[in-house]
């Protein structure tokens, strides 16, 4: 089925892009409904506005509590039709009463391999831990921050000789990948939970390594 989905964000958006174009093309089965975003001038409100679909930036800071400011996002949503909500640099802690307004329909994208590095800064977080292996993890969202049931994850190797804004871009573009394709899974009604595990059905038998420095799991399929 089509997601009817909201994509949340507070900066550039260079992930809700990648779910833009990756929708455009037919790759990825997302009515994107809304764009909504709680900085004014954000990057991802011009994406939106060049992708010609709607969106709405609500100030958070002119909302009296987290609770209304919430409240306020869910009414939005729910008028743009939407029912699937994506996490996709959304600086803000989101209250139970948002999450529980869209059950096991809430998706987030983090840049560490979950549930190392949670938090605002999981890459600078795990380059300072000195890891060999970093990556980023697409989830479901629960009432604690980058806690919910791991979807997909990246893998990559750090590699002391690289600046750490070329380990950055990698990262970032792993995330637009494994980000539309986890979101696609659940456009299909592929995903389960059980105990804290996610299963995709059906299972998948595509090569898990992109490149000899990369390791997805579940593999990526065509056109993600
Ligand atoms: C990404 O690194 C994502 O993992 C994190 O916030 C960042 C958003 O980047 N949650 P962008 O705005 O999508 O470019």
């Amino acid at each position: 089925m089509t997601l009817k989905l909201a994509v949340l964000a507070s900066g550039n958006g260079s992930n809700a892009q990648a779910m833009l174009d990756l929708a455009a093309k037919g790759v990825l089965d997302a009515d994107i409904r809304l764009v909504l975003c709680n900085r004014p001038g954000a990057g991802v409100l011009d994406r939106a506005a060049r992708a010609g679909i709607p969106s709405l930036c609500l100030d958070h800071t002119s909302f009296p509590s987290r609770e209304v400011f919430d409240q306020a996002m869910i009414a939005a949503i729910r008028d743009a039709g939407a029912d699937t909500v994506a996490l996709a640099g959304f600086m803000r802690l989101l209250t139970p009463g948002f999450i529980r307004a869209f059950p096991q329909r809430i998706l987030n994208i983090h840049p560490a391999l979950l549930p190392a590095f949670p938090g605002t800064h999981g890459i600078e977080d795990a380059l300072a831990w000195g890891v060999t292996l970093a990556g980023c993890t697409v989830h479901f969202v629960d009432e604690i921050m980058d806690h919910g049931e791991v979807i997909i994850q990246a893998a990559v190797p750090v590699r002391t000789d690289e600046p750490e804004e070329v380990f950055r871009n990698r990262i970032h573009a792993l995330e637009h990948r494994i980000y539309p394709q986890a979101l696609q899974w659940l456009a299909k009604g592929r995903l389960s939970v059980h105990e804290r595990r996610v299963y995709l059905t059906p299972a998948d038998v595509a090569p898990a390594v992109v490149d000899p420095q990369t390791l997805i799991w579940p593999p990526l399929e065509e056109g993600f």
